[in-house]
């Protein structure tokens, strides 16, 4: 596996790749890489020849208060295990790389609308830090494919958005969430959980689990359910950021016709944020 850092060398290896016909997919990470980026990467490998994988903890996503600086760094291991599941390249952007011009004066990538509720409005400024790096990736990367995890439900929906938007010529993939065997989402933050905190925070996936089921045999109560699964919530020990039924193609208010809903959910368990969602066919 090849480690860059620069635009020019991985320029490089970029046009060797493309003079053999290759395509690249690409997986964008902040590091700290768990058996979820492994799946991405895997995911990745059945779409191109080559997988380019960055890790960049981008400062933009992260609010004032938040847990840019904390956020765990552990380039070592996670050069390791990127071996051993073969991506091609491990790119690790330097901040000059990613933005030339420094942060405060960086071209911004903004997807109104989408971006509004939930993740966006309890985070301000965090969905335009994501956009405006992933777009930077996909200029310096060019892959044809890219490929996110679904437990940020609204983070891909919002790219693909951008994707579409801007007609880049990328092919977005989501996918399915990786989850510990008592169903907690794997997440880079589970770390900071307390050992009492991580035997709570299954909980988070049950109730959403159980919504699910409840929309699939038929109820259609939203509000109901809702209110209901906040409460579980609450009287587990999550503070709640939201939680919602929404339908999954545009996270709109669902209506009695429409055939997918995601349910989705952000709650704070001591210093960890946690987020994790349930997609139904109904
Ligand atoms: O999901 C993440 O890890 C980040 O938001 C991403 C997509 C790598 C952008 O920094």
């Amino acid at each position: 596996m090849q480690i860059v850092r620069s635009k020019e060398e991985l320029r490089d290896i970029l046009a060797q790749w493309r003079d053999q016909d290759e395509h690249v997919a690409l997986v964008p990470t902040m590091g700290n890489l768990h058996q979820g980026h492994v799946s991405l990467v895997e995911l990745a490998r059945e779409h191109a020849e080559r997988v380019v994988v960055s890790v960049y903890v981008n400062p933009t996503q992260f609010g004032p208060g938040e847990d840019f600086a904390d956020y765990p760094r552990t380039l070592e291991r996670d050069t390791r295990r990127l071996k051993q599941v073969g991506a091609d390249l491990l790119f690790v952007p330097t901040d000059d790389t990613v933005y030339p011009f420094g942060h405060d004066c960086a071209t911004v990538v903004s997807v109104p609308g989408l971006t509004e509720n939930f993740c966006g409005a309890v985070r301000p400024g965090h969905f335009d830090g994501v956009t405006t790096v992933v777009a930077r990736l996909f200029a310096l990367v060019q892959p044809e494919v890219a490929v996110f995890g679904q437990k940020d439900f609204q983070q891909q929906l919002v790219i693909r958005y951008m994707t579409e938007d801007l007609s880049l010529p990328i092919r977005i993939i989501t996918a399915s969430t990786v989850r510990e065997p008592d169903g907690l989402a794997m997440s880079s933050r589970n770390a900071y959980l307390s050992e009492d905190e991580r035997a709570v925070a299954p909980r988070l996936s049950e109730v959403l689990t159980s919504i699910g089921q409840a929309l699939q045999d038929g109820k259609q109560d939203f509000a109901a359910l809702e209110a209901d699964g906040r409460d579980a919530l609450e009287s587990s020990g999550f503070r709640l950021d939201y939680l919602e039924i929404r339908r999954a193609e545009n996270l709109a208010p669902p209506d009695r016709d429409c055939d997918e809903l995601v349910v989705l959910a952000a709650v704070h368990l001591g210093k960890a944020r946690l987020i994790d969602n349930v997609v139904v066919t109904v």
